[in-house]
């Protein structure tokens, strides 16, 4: 049985210590009164009518002993878990920096070499990580269960946070903060790769296993690793945004009444400036996807969208 999530960071192993070094604690305390109080319960129960109960007056020895010990637990849960808090807040001097937005309803990461990633965090194990985070509207959560580690994003500020991976993997990336419609669908996947394997995704020289597929199967894939399927459903259903079935070659009402017809150059001005041409009936919520996507991925796309009749 898992108790706790899996343990795929530096900082993981010292939360579950001090979580089950107050668990602990606290279940002692709980199964020791419980038992005094079941035993006092019986022990001192009524036994017949009329039965007087002695006067006893405090015990200056029992009540600074129930005073001190509990004081003393205190203080001892309060330093451990501060020693670990300032351990998870100071980020070592040569960590990877990558800036983290979080804007309803998609994750960006930009890094150092300039590449941007929607929704997937790409990261080496064994290097410390630090995020630098902001949002671009409202307040997002950055929550990695594997990592122990979450932390608020805020518009108009930077907030962060460092963890060093130990494991090679997938690890699912949540929003923990409500922000909106779409919050159930802010997820994301952290990828831990081996520092060689990172360092040729990092030149883009990884290879392309996904290049032989057909174009609507790829942008299949991307309708949920863009982030797409937050707003835009596929089988009819409105949304935040209008649905992508029966969309392409068929006619569009607008806002001001107009009507497109939804083509090719339709979609993708729709992905790359979605204020142009605003839909009726939905908010101008959706943000750009220029400089995010590239004509490829929009291609992908438009072909994937077409197979949704
Ligand atoms: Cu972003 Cu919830």
């Amino acid at each position: 049985m898992n108790w706790v999530p899996e343990v795929a960071s530096n900082l993981a192993s010292k939360v579950d210590a001090v979580i089950w070094f107050i668990t602990v604690i606290s279940l002692v305390f709980f199964i020791l009164i419980s038992i005094f109080l079941v035993y006092f319960a019986i022990r001192y129960r009524r036994r017949q009518e009329n039965e007087e109960t002695p006067y006893i007056t405090g015990s200056h020895v029992l009540e600074t002993i129930w005073t001190i010990i509990p004081s003393i637990l205190l203080i001892v849960i309060f330093v451990y878990g501060f020693v670990v808090y300032k351990d998870m807040r100071t980020p070592p001097e040569d960590s990877l920096e990558v800036t983290v937005i979080g804007r309803q309803w998609l994750w960006q990461f930009k890094y150092n070499n300039g590449k941007t990633t929607l929704n997937e965090l790409y990261i080496p194990e064994g290097r410390p990580i630090k995020l630098v985070m902001t949002s671009e509207d409202v307040l997002h959560s950055f929550f990695v269960p594997a990592f122990r580690v979450k932390q608020d994003l805020v518009g108009g500020m930077y907030t962060y946070l460092w963890f060093t991976p130990t494991k090679t993997g997938t690890y699912e990336l949540y929003c923990t903060e409500y922000c909106g419609t779409g919050h159930s669908t802010m997820l994301g996947k952290v990828i831990v790769m081996s520092p060689q394997e990172y360092e040729k995704w990092e030149k883009g020289e990884e290879e392309k296993a996904v290049a032989s597929l057909p174009p609507a199967e790829l942008g299949k894939q991307l309708y949920t690793q863009r982030g797409c399927n937050a707003c835009h459903s596929i089988d009819g259903s409105s949304l935040v945004g209008p649905t992508w079935k029966g969309l392409y070659g068929h006619e569009v009402v607008l806002q001001d009444g107009t009507k497109v017809t939804a083509d090719e150059n339709y979609i993708r001005e729709a992905i790359l400036e979605p204020q142009a041409k605003m839909v009726k009936g939905f908010g101008p919520v959706m943000p750009s996807f220029k400089g995010v996507i590239s004509d490829d991925e929009i291609s992908d796309l438009i072909a994937y969208i077409k197979t949704l009749k």
